[in-house]
C-alpha cells in the first residue's frame, strides 16, 4: 500500500511536520501498539507514535517483536506525520495527551483499543468544534506483554471495532488479524468492562493468575464483584443476563488461567494501574443511579492503597 500525498497544508495544528500521510498511525509503542504494529507494517506503511523522540529513534533502530526485528516508522511528539486513521494504545490513564497527539495528525477518525471505558476522554480531547469528525472506542482480545525491550505476542484475539471504522477493520483483517465491526460495540464494551472488573483488581489484590479466581477462597470475591456489577451494567446496555454474565467471566478466566492480569503486572511493576478507567467507571455509574456497590468501593480503595505504596 502506497502513502497518500499530503493534504492541504494551511492551518495545521502546532507539532504536525507533515511530509507524509500515512493510511495509519498507532499511538502508543508498548506491548499492543507494537504488536499490531509490526504485523500490519508487512502489508504497508505505519507510522508508530512514541512518547518521546528519543524513544522514537530506539524504535527506528529495530525491537524484537514475537522473532521480527521491527524496525517501525516511529515519530515523537514533536515531529508527527499526518495520517488517515489512528489507533491509540496507550494506558488509561494516558488517553488525554494521546488524544491530543492523534487529532493533530489531522485524521479522519480515532479509534481506540484500550481497556476500560476511554472513549469520552478521547472524544474531549481530539473531538469538539473543528477536530476529529469520528472518534470511537472499539475493543480487542490480542494479547502482547513486554519483557525488557522486547514485545512478546501472547494470544491471538478478536478486534470489534465500532460502525464507521470499516477502513481500520479492512487494514486489520489484510494482516492477518481476526477484525470486523460490530454495530452493538457499546454492549460489547460493557461485557469487556465487566471481565475486566472482576478478574484485574482481584488478581492484583491477590497477586494470583487469573485461573486462581476461579477457586476458593477467591472465587466468592469474583462472584461478587459480578453480583454488584451486572445489574448496573445491563441498565446501560449489557447484552448478558445474569447467569451468562457470570459465565462469560469464568470462561475468560479460564482460558487465561495462567496469564498475570495487567493489573497485576502493573503493581508488581510499581506503575499506575488502570483502575480508574475500570472500577472508576462503574463507580461513576454507581453514583450517576444512587446504587450502593460497596464490594467495588473496597477493591477500588484497596488497588489505590497499593498503587501508592
Ligand atoms: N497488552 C495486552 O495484552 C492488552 C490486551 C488488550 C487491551 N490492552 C489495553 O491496551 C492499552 C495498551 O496496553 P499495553 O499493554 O500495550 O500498555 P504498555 O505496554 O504500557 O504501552 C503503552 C505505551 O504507551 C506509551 N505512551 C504513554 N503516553 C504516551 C503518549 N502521550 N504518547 C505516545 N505514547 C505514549 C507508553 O510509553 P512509555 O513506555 O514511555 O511509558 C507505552 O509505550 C491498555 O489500555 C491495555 O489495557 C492491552
Amino acid at each position: 500500500m502506497n502513502r497518500l500525498p499530503s493534504s492541504a497544508a494551511s492551518a495545521s495544528p502546532p507539532r504536525a511536520a507533515a511530509q507524509t500521510r500515512f493510511p495509519l498511525a498507532i499511538v502508543g509503542a508498548g506491548a499492543l501498539g507494537l504488536h499490531f504494529a509490526a504485523r500490519l507494517a508487512r502489508g504497508g506503511p505505519v507510522a508508530v507514535v512514541a512518547r518521546t523522540a528519543q524513544r522514537a529513534a530506539q524504535l527506528r533502530a529495530g525491537i524484537y517483536v514475537g522473532d521480527m526485528l521491527y524496525r517501525a516508522e516511529a515519530h515523537g511528539p514533536d515531529a508527527l506525520p499526518e495520517a488517515e486513521w489512528v489507533i491509540v494504545l496507550v494506558k488509561a490513564a494516558d488517553t488525554a495527551d494521546a488524544a491530543r497527539l492523534a487529532a493533530a495528525m489531522r485524521p479522519r477518525g480515532v479509534l481506540s483499543l484500550q481497556n476500560g471505558l476511554t472513549e469520552d476522554v478521547l472524544r474531549a480531547h481530539c473531538g469538539g468544534a473543528g477536530g476529529v469528525a469520528l472518534v470511537a472506542q472499539g475493543i480487542t482480545t490480542e494479547g502482547a506483554f513486554r519483557d525488557g525491550d522486547r514485545v512478546t505476542p501472547s494470544g491471538a484475539g478478536e478486534t470489534l471495532v465500532p460502525p464507521g471504522f470499516e477502513a481500520v477493520a479492512g487494514l486489520l483483517s489484510r494482516a492477518g488479524f481476526r477484525a470486523r465491526v460490530e454495530p452493538g460495540i457499546a454492549a460489547a464494551r460493557l461485557a469487556k468492562l465487566l471481565v475486566n472488573l472482576a478478574i484485574n483488581p482481584l488478581a492484583a489484590l491477590f497477586r494470583v493468575p487469573n485461573g486462581a479466581l476461579l477457586d476458593p477462597p477467591f472465587r466468592a470475591c469474583l462472584d461478587a464483584l459480578v453480583d454488584e456489577a451486572w445489574p448496573l451494567l445491563r441498565a446501560e446496555g449489557l447484552a448478558l443476563d445474569e447467569a451468562a454474565a457470570h459465565a462469560r467471566v469464568a470462561e475468560v478466566a479460564r482460558a487465561t488461567g495462567t496469564n498475570r492480569a495487567s493489573m497485576l503486572q502493573d503493581v508488581l511493576a510499581g506503575r499506575r494501574t488502570e483502575i480508574d478507567a475500570i472500577t472508576g467507571m462503574l463507580l461513576a455509574m454507581a453514583a450517576r443511579r444512587g446504587v450502593a456497590v460497596p464490594v467495588h468501593q473496597a477493591v477500588f480503595t484497596l488497588v489505590k492503597l497499593l498503587e501508592r505504596g
